[in-house]
């Protein structure tokens, strides 16, 4: 097995035209099969009498008398999954392929191979050998005539060295195997948590919609109310006008055949007298007005809400903010209305932002919510209204968009927990702790934007939202 027992034996090939080199290398290769064969004069030699050095293994050892066969032989040696750790190869070998021809061959078979070249000849410099087998770290030169000591120590060092290398390509594969199994764990996490995400978004979404359902239907109704009071009082108003027209038509009738009849003029009068005609003049015209204002508010509301809810909007696109925020704050009505003003800034020349328009409703949406709830901290019920001030400015490469409530401001210690999932000071019913964990997530994580905050206790809240204007150059910045 590759890169198993260190004790082993490893295979080696000699290639060489020369019968008696491979006697030689047999002699060598195979009298060191224990500590008390070749190896022990060898340890004697290089250490003097005391045995240090361990056995490493044994050698089994093949004969190539010409580089094709010697590369055959290689190759049918990896196929049965039993590679040569080494090759002693000679240089000269007519009237086959040379020794670098043959090293060559080798090592486009098997990258690992240890190769021993052995010469007696100068047929190639040091440089010229290296230039054509481009792998230096695998070649070693051993000069003609061989030392057996050297020559046996070269087959050890070697093959210790070819079995080392295995092993840590074992081990790094085994690494690699483990990162990408890893890595693949953390995208599949990473695609949960993606999941999980947008469906926390849009399970809050359809709460805060549930949440405002109930006002928005009341902003609806009070107009629709009055639309209808109005338009009760202008079809009462039409019916007296047409009686007054009939009789104005019979005395215009009358009057045309000769001098106008006693009671056709009395007929007029009655009418006149049955309407007031002074409170008809003047009250239609305001009916009929508040009655296009009550239309206009109705269509307003509704073009928001379809603004908020924008089908689409889980897309990144250009955006008109400025739009968004009013159609969000005009949504959220019945959030501040009764406790607060809201003062808009918007600056006219604010440019389209590249952004998820339905993810920038929301944060919008739980700002001003945040904002009316702290300002009814401070105003209770006492009728007193607070103010909400919402600007917007383009800075550069940026926009910046701040919510500023005159509420009860954060106090410190809670100030550091505020983006934390499912913090919140509020009771059961009133608050979630996810609006700002939320416009984190959707301002830093999916815009690469920042949110910050300024609070007072007793003065109020400002939150600054800075988004890129791309998302592009976001990214790459
Ligand atoms: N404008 C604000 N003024 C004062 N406190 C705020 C404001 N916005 C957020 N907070 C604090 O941050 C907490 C977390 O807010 P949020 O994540 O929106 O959750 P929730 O509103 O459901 O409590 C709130 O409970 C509140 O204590
Ligand atoms: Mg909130």
């Amino acid at each position: 097995m590759i890169g198993g027992d260190r004790y082993e034996t490893r295979r080696v090939l000699v290639i060489d035209d020369n019968e008696a080199i491979h006697q030689d290398f047999a002699k060598i290769l195979g009298g060191s099969s224990g500590p008390d064969g070749g190896l022990a004069e060898v340890e004697a030699a290089l250490f003097g009498d005391e045995p240090t050095m361990k056995p490493l293994g044994t050698f089994e050892m093949d004969s190539a008398f010409q580089g094709r066969d010697g590369f055959r032989m290689a190759r049918v040696a990896r196929e049965e999954g039993r590679p040569y750790a080494l090759a002693f190869v000679d240089v000269r070998m007519p009237p086959g392929w040379d020794g670098i021809t043959t090293i060559e061959h080798l090592w486009s078979e098997d990258p690992t191979l240890q190769v021993v070249i052995c010469t007696a000849y100068s047929d190639y410099g040091w440089d010229e050998t290296l230039q054509r087998l481009g792998s230096p770290q695998n070649l070693l030169i051993l000069k003609k005539p061989f030392d057996s000591a050297e020559a046996l120590q070269l087959a050890y060092a070697l093959s210790e060295k070819w079995r080392l290398e295995l092993l840590i390509q074992k081990k790094i594969d085994e690494l690699d195997r483990a990162v990408a199994s890893q890595a693949e764990k953390l995208s599949e996490q990473r695609r949960e948590l993606q999941t999980a995400h947008s469906q926390l978004l849009q399970s809050q979404k359809l709460e805060a919609i549930g949440q405002l359902a109930a006002g928005i239907a009341h902003e609806i109704n009070t107009p629709v109310q009055f639309v209808a009071d109005n338009l009760l009082f202008l079809q009462d108003a039409f019916g007296g006008l047409t009686n007054l027209i009939t009789a104005h038509q019979r005395l215009l009738g009358a009057s045309r055949a000769g001098p106008a009849p006693a009671e056709a003029l009395a007929d007029v009068d009655s009418v006149v007298a049955g309407m007031d005609l002074e409170f008809l003049m003047s009250e239609a015209p305001q009916a009929i007005e508040q009655a296009g204002d009550g239309v206009q508010r109705i269509s307003k509301i509704v073009r928001s809400l379809k603004n908020f809810s924008h089908p689409g909007g889980e897309a990144l696109r250009l955006s008109d903010l400025n739009e968004a925020i009013e159609s969000t704050i005009t949504v959220a009505g019945s959030e501040w209305k009764y406790v607060a003003e809201v003062v808009a800034r918007y600056d006219p020349n604010l440019p389209l932002v590249s952004c998820v328009l339905g993810e920038f409703n929301q944060v919008i949406l739980n700002m001003v919510v945040n904002a009316a709830h702290a300002i009814k901290d401070v105003v209770g019920d006492s009728g007193e209204k607070g103010t909400i001030t919402v600007t917007t400015r383009a800075d550069g490469q940026w926009v910046e968009i701040t919510i500023q409530d005159t509420g009860a401001g954060i106090p410190p210690d809670v100030r550091a927990k505020i983006f934390d999932p499912f913090f919140t000071t509020k009771e059961v019913g009133r608050g979630t702790g996810q609006g700002l964990a939320i416009a984190h997530s959707v301002v830093v994580s999916s815009h690469h934007g920042k949110i910050d905050v300024e609070s007072e206790v007793g003065h109020g809240t400002v939150f600054t939202i800075r988004l890129p204007i791309e998302q592009d150059s976001a990214l790459a910045g």
